[in-house]
C-alpha cells in the first residue's frame, strides 16, 4: 500500500525594491492626501520597482530565497510556476526566464494569471501535483511590477499598487499537513470591473491604444470593493470546511493585502479576531500576486507561525476571481541557517548557469547563422 502524500511547503523567500513611494509623494502627483489613504486603504508607502528590475529579476531573488531556505538545488525543481498578471513579455513565460535563470534544468515552467487571485490558484495547482505524485518540488512565485501599468494621473488607482515579488516551495512528503484544502472561484460577467484593456488580441498595441491610455490599469474600486468584502469570508470558509476545521481552528489568516477595511471586514464576517490576522499593507500597498507569499514571508520572520498551526489564505481579484487555502505549517522554525560555504558555492553556482545560457544563445546564433552560410554556398555551386 502507497502511503499518503502531502505537499509541504519548506522554502519560503520574498523581494521588494529599495525605493518607498510614500502618501506624501502621492500628494504631490495627484489630487490625494496622506490622510485619504491611510483612512480609505491602511497604506501608507510602497516599494516601486527601479528600471532595471522586472518581474522576473524580482521573481528570481524571492525564488533563491525559497530554494536557501530549504536547502534544495535548483536542478530538483519539477515545476516553476509564475503567478502574475505583469509578466515580463507576453511570451515567453516569466516562468521560463525564472527557470532559465536558476538553472532548474528538470522543472516546467509556466505563468498563470487569475488576477490577484493567482498565487493561491498557483498554490492549489501546485499542491495537487505533488499529492497525486507526479512531482516532488514545486515552485510557486507571485510577482509584479504593478508600477508599470499605473496611470499615474489617476488617483483611484496609483495609490493602491505597488511592486514585489515571493516564493514558496512545496514538497512532497509523508508527513501529515500541509496544503490541506483549496477552493478556486471566477465570475468572468464582473471582468470589466478591474482591466488592462490594450496590448492583448482585443486591442494590440498601436498609437490610438497609447492615446486612449489602454495600456494602464483601470478600476471600478466601489464594485471590487463590495465583491470583495462579500466573498473573501465566504471562500475561506468553503476552504475552511474542506480542510475538515473549524474557523476556531484557524491560528492565522493571510489574507490579500489589497485594504484594511476589506481586510476587517473579511475577519469580522469570520467572527476572527484581528489578532489572528496577518497585515502588512501598510508598507506594501496592494502587490496582487505577491500580496500573499510576501506577507506569508514576513508572518514567518515575526514568529506568528509555528508548527502546527493552521494557516488560511484568501484572496480575490481580477476576472473576477477568488480563492482561498487552508495550510498547515509543518517546518520547524526558525529555519537553519546554510553555512557560508554553501552560499558561496550557490552563489558561482548561480553565475556558472548565467554563462552557460549567454553560451546557448551564442551557440543557436552562430549555428543559424553557419545553416544559412552553408546554405548560400552551396546555392551558389549548384548555381
Ligand atoms: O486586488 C484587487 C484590487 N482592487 C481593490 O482592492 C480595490 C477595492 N476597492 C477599494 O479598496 C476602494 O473602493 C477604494 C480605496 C479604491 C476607494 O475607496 P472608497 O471608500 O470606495 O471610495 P469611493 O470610490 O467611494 O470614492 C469616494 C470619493 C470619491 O469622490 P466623490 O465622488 O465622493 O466626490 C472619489 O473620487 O473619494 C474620491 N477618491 C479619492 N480622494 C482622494 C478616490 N480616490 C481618491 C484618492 N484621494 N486617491
Amino acid at each position: 500500500m502507497t502511503s499518503k502524500r502531502y505537499a509541504q511547503i519548506v522554502g519560503w523567500g520574498k523581494y521588494v525594491p529599495g525605493q518607498v513611494l510614500t502618501n506624501d509623494d502621492l500628494a504631490k502627483m495627484v489630487d490625494t492626501s496622506d490622510d485619504w489613504i491611510r483612512t480609505r486603504t491602511g497604506i501608507v508607502e510602497r516599494r516601486i520597482a527601479d528600471p532595471r528590475e522586472t518581474t522576473s529579476t524580482m521573481s528570481i531573488k524571492a525564488a533563491r530565497a525559497a530554494l536557501q531556505v530549504a536547502d534544495v538545488v535548483p536542478e530538483r525543481l519539477d515545476l516553476v510556476i509564475v503567478t502574475t498578471a505583469t509578466p515580463d513579455y507576453l511570451f515567453p513565460a516569466t516562468a521560463c526566464l525564472v527557470q532559465d535563470a536558476l538553472g532548474a534544468r528538470r522543472a516546467g515552467a509556466f505563468d498563470l494569471l487569475a488576477g490577484c487571485s493567482g498565487f493561491v490558484y498557483g498554490l492549489g495547482v501546485g499542491s495537487q501535483l505533488i499529492i497525486s505524485g507526479v512531482y516532488e518540488n514545486v515552485l510557486v512565485i507571485g510577482a509584479e511590477t504593478l508600477s508599470r501599468i499605473m496611470d499615474w494621473t489617476d488617483r483611484n488607482t496609483c495609490v493602491l499598487f505597488g511592486d514585489g515579488a515571493g516564493a514558496l516551495l512545496l514538497q512532497a512528503s509523508d508527513a501529515p499537513g500541509g496544503v490541506l484544502s483549496f477552493t478556486l472561484g471566477a465570475d468572468g460577467s464582473g471582468g470589466d470591473l478591474l482591466m488592462l484593456p490594450g496590448g492583448g488580441s482585443r486591442h494590440p498595441a498601436s498609437a490610438e491604444t497609447v492615446a486612449q491610455r489602454l495600456h494602464y490599469a483601470r478600476m471600478n474600486g466601489r464594485e471590487v470593493f463590495r465583491f470583495a468584502t462579500r466573498i473573501m469570508g465566504q471562500a475561506a470558509k468553503e476552504a475552511i470546511q474542506a480542510a475538515g476545521l473549524k474557523i476556531d481552528d484557524v491560528d492565522l489568516f493571510i489574507p490579500h493585502q489589497a485594504n484594511i477595511r476589506i481586510i476587517e471586514s473579511a475577519a469580522k464576517h469570520l467572527r476572527l479576531p484581528m489578532d489572528k490576522v496577518f497585515v502588512n499593507l501598510e508598507k506594501y500597498g496592494n502587490t496582487s500576486c505577491a500580496s500573499i507569499p510576501i506577507a506569508f514571508c514576513e508572518a514567518i520572520e515575526e514568529e506568528r507561525i509555528k508548527p502546527g498551526d493552521h494557516l488560511v489564505l484568501v484572496s480575490f481579484g481580477a476576472g473576477l476571481t477568488w480563492a482561498a487555502a487552508v495550510v498547515q505549517w509543518h517546518v520547524p522554525l526558525p529555519a537553519p541557517r546554510l553555512p557560508g560555504w554553501k552560499h558561496l558555492l550557490r552563489h558561482i553556482g548561480y553565475r556558472w548557469v548565467w554563462l552557460v545560457s549567454r553560451l546557448r544563445r551564442t551557440y543557436r546564433k552562430f549555428s543559424s547563422w553557419w545553416g544559412q552560410a552553408v546554405g548560400r554556398i552551396r546555392g551558389n555551386d549548384n548555381g
